[in-house]
């Protein structure tokens, strides 16, 4: 059995399976009001990746993308509509673990959605950050050294207009555990540079990124989209790093569209 929870949002009439992976330092809720807005005919299912969300069991592995990718694939096991495409869709630590998935998997994959997220490896500086962040976190048992990333995930107007975004993502995090957190903070830590990977790719791709991201910025996924060489490349405005929490009407009409146009038979 999987170690991973997955939550099916709606079972769809055939058309293929959606995957929806979630940035860090949440969980599958993050996607909750976009994939209820996703195409009917989709089957859409959303992943808590290991350590975090209803999957808190940490893996036996070391924590490296690739080991959540594998758990991904072994979690969706029985539940793809057969025979027909599989779409994964990723936000920042979700699009490292979906770029994992192309390398080590992408036959298996019809397309993906990349959003929020980069795809070079982290600096010395950010990798050290990263380990001081999962030591302390795995010493405490709990999230305090992230609760800050409430409100840096998002734009300035949801912070100062919208308490409830605010109060919603730092409710999220507190909900994490510290060993969630540390696993999840060293698996980002080693992770490769994937620009090989997107480039080899030739796929269906999209690649979306919220106008105000201050964590991967407009000019970082723009770097994403011509390395997969898509012409799919969507800014959303009024939203920062989340922007399938600040605007899930407008990510979801994006990811009905490329679905309609890349996978509908004609
Ligand atoms: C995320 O949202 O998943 C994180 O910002 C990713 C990261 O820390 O690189």
């Amino acid at each position: 059995m999987s170690s991973l929870s997955v939550t099916d949002y709606h079972a769809g009439t055939g058309a293929g399976t959606l995957v929806l992976l979630h940035g860090f330092p949440v969980d599958r809720r993050m996607w909750d009001s976009t994939a209820s807005l996703v195409d009917a005919s989709w089957r859409v299912l959303g992943v808590d990746l290991p350590g975090l969300g209803g999957s808190a069991t940490i893996l036996p592995e070391p924590p490296t993308m690739a080991a959540s990718a594998w758990a991904v694939r072994e979690a969706l096991e029985g539940r793809v509509v057969p025979g027909a495409p599989v779409v994964f869709a990723g936000l920042s630590m979700g699009g490292y673990v979906v770029q994992a998935a192309m390398r080590d998997y992408g036959e298996l994959l019809d397309g993906v959605i990349l959003l929020d997220t980069r795809s070079g490896a982290d600096t010395p500086e950010a990798r050290a950050n990263r380990l001081r962040i999962a030591d302390e976190s795995e010493a405490s048992g709990a999230a305090h050294a992230v609760l800050g990333m409430a409100k840096d995930t998002l734009c300035e107007a949801s912070v100062q207009r919208r308490p409830e975004l605010v109060e919603f993502q730092r409710s999220v995090i507190e909900s994490q555990t510290g060993t969630g957190i540390a696993w999840s903070q060293r698996a980002m830590a080693g992770r490769p540079d994937t620009a090989d990977t997107l480039r080899e790719w030739g796929k269906p791709a999209l690649v979306i990124v919220g106008q105000e991201d201050q964590i991967t910025s407009v000019d970082v996924m723009r770097e994403v989209a011509e390395l997969l060489a898509t012409d799919a490349f969507m800014v959303i405005p009024e939203a920062g790093h989340m922007s399938p929490v600040e605007q899930p009407a407008l990510v979801a009409a994006e990811i009905n569209g490329f679905l309609r146009a890349k996978f509908t038979a004609r």
